[in-house]
């Protein structure tokens, strides 16, 4: 399915999402360690090869701010991974401490309800360079059994799609998913919502705790607009290699 995806850092103060056939533009690499010295170690190992890399808790936690902005003075566009999850004040107001960072992508999660959802909504387009909000629907982790021990008895699909469903009506343009699900979404909401999805591994690879996944190829085809790729770059013994092969086999896919 041939889909959109943003240029270079387009989602900055843009509603707009330019189409990009460059497999550079379409991985997020997960630097999912606790010291600066490693993330810029990682980074510098991803220059020229891809565009965006994401903080998550792990790495802004132990490093915040400075390391972000030398990930930008690096040239990268900056997925920051903060899952936010708390009352809609509270949601409200840490989206006003991370403003001045001048992120891209922010993630939030949907299952924070339509209140906290729309009250995110609300404050990032006060902003002067909004970030892109990307709702986490149901993390990739997590298995049918595991949604039926927290109380949810639907299958994980049916969970993705009514969070899904609940952030786009109210006003949030991203959506994380599993690549499973990519083909649901897309029939559902069509090219607009920018799909992001974790759990991405080489056939065969390791899934480590990650229980629903596809190859870099299988989510393209499905119509992922970024995927984020962690453990299998950042602990492999050659990441720049992997992140290669990695590219080629979504552009791989985005030539079909
Ligand atoms: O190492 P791996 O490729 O599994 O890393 C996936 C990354 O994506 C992790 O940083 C994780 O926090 C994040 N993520 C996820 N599932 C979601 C949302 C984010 O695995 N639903």
């Amino acid at each position: 399915m041939q889909t959109e995806t943003p240029a270079t850092c387009a989602f900055q103060g843009t509603t707009s999402i330019a189409p990009s056939r460059q497999p550079e533009d379409r991985l997020i690499v997960a630097l999912d360690v606790s010291s600066a010295a490693e993330a810029l170690r990682l980074s510098s190992l991803l220059i020229g090869r891809c565009r965006w890399v994401k903080v998550g808790m792990e790495l802004f936690y132990a490093e915040g701010r400075d390391l972000i902005s030398r990930l930008q003075d690096q040239g990268f566009c900056i997925f920051l991974d903060l899952k936010l999850h708390d009352i809609p004040n509270t949601v409200a107001a840490a989206i006003r401490s991370v403003a001045g960072l001048s992120v891209q992508i922010l993630t939030l999660h949907a299952a924070g309800g339509p209140v906290m959802l729309a009250a995110a909504v609300a404050e990032v387009k006060l902003l002067p360079q909004p970030p892109l909000l990307a709702a986490v629907t149901v993390l990739t982790s997590i298995d049918q059994p595991q949604l039926l021990s927290i109380g949810v008895p639907v299958s994980p699909q049916e969970q993705v799609l009514r969070l899904a469903t609940l952030a786009r009506n109210s006003g949030v343009r991203g959506l994380v998913s599993s690549p499973q699900e990519l083909a649901a979404l897309r029939h559902t909401f069509g090219p607009d919502p920018v799909l992001i999805v974790p759990g991405v591994r080489a056939a065969g690879s390791l899934a480590d705790d990650q229980r629903r996944t596809a190859t870099p190829g299988i989510a393209i085809r499905q119509g992922a607009s970024l995927l984020v790729v962690g453990r299998p770059i950042t602990r492999s013994a050659d990441p720049a290699r992997t992140t290669e092969t990695i590219l080629a086999e979504i552009a791989m896919a985005l030539d079909e």
